[in-house]
């Protein structure tokens, strides 16, 4: 896969500059895939890189977005995540609606996955898809379990002005089975970017997805906090059980 500035501007690819807009473009893929859960790890209110006389300096600093969706085989992999620009809608074998909870899918263009470069310059896929195969874990011991597709896209090699098909670099896990099916997207090495405050996150994406369900759910978790420590989770779209227990107690003591 290789896409021309050209071609990013022709097939209107929205290189966002807002995390919670990209990460938004992330979830609605975990949404279509469907995913009941999808977990968003990241440093809550963070300058993801700085900026010293002039130079853009990266913190190190990850964003993780973990689904348990239908995933991908690394052929899967192949014929529609490293195609930029093909509708799901029109190719039969994925189909307009989902295959699971037959969920109106959000994909359009076939180009919401490079939406995090227009914040990061690495993004590394694992997903794991398809029926339960015999193959080997990840240690290399005999297992069955989903085909799994691990590699590294990389903004630079991408989006080069050059014609040249490019070959992401696979992963270790490239090739092996997991016990569960779902991807998992690791962005790192960032551009002059903020995460939200972890209040404002959960009503960009409570604007997009709407309420939470059974069968959807989207967490928030802050990458900076322990688990234990206030506000270092939550789950957008549901009322807020802590806020509710506390009006009721005052209630009854009044
Ligand atoms: N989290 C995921 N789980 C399983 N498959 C995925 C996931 N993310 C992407 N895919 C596959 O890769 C394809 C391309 O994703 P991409 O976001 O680029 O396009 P799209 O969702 O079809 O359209 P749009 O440009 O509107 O987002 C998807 O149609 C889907 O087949
Ligand atoms: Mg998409």
């Amino acid at each position: 896969m290789t896409i021309s500035r050209l071609t990013v501007d022709k097939l209107g690819v929205k290189l966002y500059d807002r995390v919670s807009a990209v990460i938004a473009e992330l979830v609605a893929n975990s949404y279509d895939a469907d995913a009941t859960s999808v977990e968003i790890h990241a440093p809550m209110d963070q300058l993801l890189a700085t900026k010293e006389k002039g130079e853009i300096v990266d913190q190190g600093l990850v964003i993780e977005v973990n689904d348990n969706g239908t995933g991908m085989t690394p052929a899967e992999v192949q014929n529609f995540y490293l195609v930029v620009g093909a509708e799901r809608r029109t190719d039969t074998r994925r189909g307009d609606v989902s295959k699971i909870f037959t969920r109106k899918v959000m994909g359009r263009k076939g180009v919401g996955k490079l939406a995090p470069f227009g914040v990061c310059k690495r993004i590394e896929v694992l997903s794991a898809g398809g029926p339960k195969v015999k193959g080997f874990d990840e240690r290399g011991k005999p297992a069955t379990g989903h085909l799994t597709a691990h590699l590294i896209l990389d903004r630079s090699k991408i989006l080069s002005d050059t014609d040249k098909a490019y070959a992401p670099v696979p992963g270790p896990r490239d090739g092996t089975v997991s016990a569960a099916s779902g991807t998992r997207l690791k962005l790192t090495i960032f551009d002059h970017r903020r995460v939200p405050t972890i209040e404002e996150f959960e009503r960009q994406l409570s604007q997009r997805f709407g309420v939470a369900s059974k069968d959807w759910q989207i967490v928030l978790v802050d990458s900076t906090k322990s688990s234990t420590e206030a506000d270092s989770q939550r789950s957008v779209g549901t009322f807020q059980v802590e806020t509710m227990e506390e009006t009721m107690v005052r209630f009854v003591h009044d």
